[in-house]
């Protein structure tokens, strides 16, 4: 895929959402430590670490799944408290999980305007306009750059990296100005990866919309991301651009269960090598 057109986010971007001090345990277990993230405008922010290392439980934080027993969202400069999903939405952070919430069934014109379908009257009867979504739903999706056999087709009959494009492209829909894409490329192949990849790297190109991204491949995270937060326990270890870190700084930090400081200190306590 060519990234080379897609120039370095600016450091003048403005923090758009700062998540601080976000701590969260279920009874006894403790899946966020004093966890602070930033997102900036146009920024696609990778968000790593092993199974259970707390990823998808800051965005269902951010996302208003769960509420956090301790830390503050501050969006767009304000103190924001998201009590249901609804209202993360209404503040324009769309969520799309790993089971999707499409509709296998429906066509995928029905799945892209799903709860905010198109009405027309007909007689004084109030029908469905499904003239008009399947146009807009059309439309759409070829802006995007998704291509899929038909709107009409059911989504069942689809590809999972297709599916994957719908449900981004329904999210990105309603103009949200952040898109957290909790593992969007689990159990695709390598074409469909490239397929989903390809859909945030025109999202990154354009900068309007901020990405979160949960992902494992380090080599997906460096094609696709400006930033990585690397989260182990629980705690973030690492946030660095993606030209100031590599693949083998991830790997380092995975196989000592530390952070950069950590390895950097116990380096320096170790003193010099042998001659
Ligand atoms: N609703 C819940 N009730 C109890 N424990 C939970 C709940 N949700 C998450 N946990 C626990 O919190 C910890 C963090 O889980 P989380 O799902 O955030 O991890 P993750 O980084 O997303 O992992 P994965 O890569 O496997 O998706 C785990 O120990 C998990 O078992
Ligand atoms: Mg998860």
């Amino acid at each position: 895929m060519n990234t080379d057109d897609i120039p370095a986010l600016g450091p003048d971007a403005p923090v758009i959402l700062e998540m601080s001090h976000i701590s969260k345990s279920f009874g006894a277990i403790t899946a966020l430590v004093d966890v602070s993230i930033k997102l900036r405008q146009g920024e696609v922010l990778a968000l790593v670490g092993d199974n259970g290392a707390g990823k998808s439980t800051l965005i269902k934080i951010l996302s208003g799944f769960h509420q956090p027993d301790t830390g503050t969202i501050v969006s767009r400069g304000r103190e924001v408290r998201f009590g249901s999903p609804r209202d993360a939405r209404a503040h324009g952070i769309q969520t799309v999980y790993q089971d999707l919430a499409l509709i296998g069934d429906l066509s995928v014109y029905h799945n892209m305007f799903l709860g905010r379908e198109y009405h027309k009257r007909i007689l004084g009867l109030k029908l469905l306009d499904n003239g008009k979504m399947r146009e807009l739903a059309q439309t759409y999706l070829k802006t995007l750059g998704i291509s899929i056999p038909s709107v009409d087709s059911t989504v069942d009959l689809l590809s999972g990296g297709q599916r994957q494009c719908v449900a981004v492209a329904r999210s990105i829909y309603s103009s949200p100005t952040i898109l957290v894409l909790d593992e969007p490329l689990a159990a695709l192949g390598v074409r469909e990866s490239a397929h989903v990849l390809g859909l945030i790297q025109n999202l990154r190109r354009q900068r309007a919309v901020s990405v979160i991204l949960i992902v494992h491949n380090y080599n997906q995270v460096f094609e696709a991301c400006d930033r990585i937060n690397f989260l182990h326990s629980g705690e973030i270890v690492l946030d660095a651009s993606t030209s100031q870190t590599s693949e083998e700084e991830l790997i380092r930090i995975v196989k000592s269960g530390l952070g950069r400081t950590a390895i950097a200190a116990a380096a320096a306590g170790a003193g010099p090598g042998p001659a």
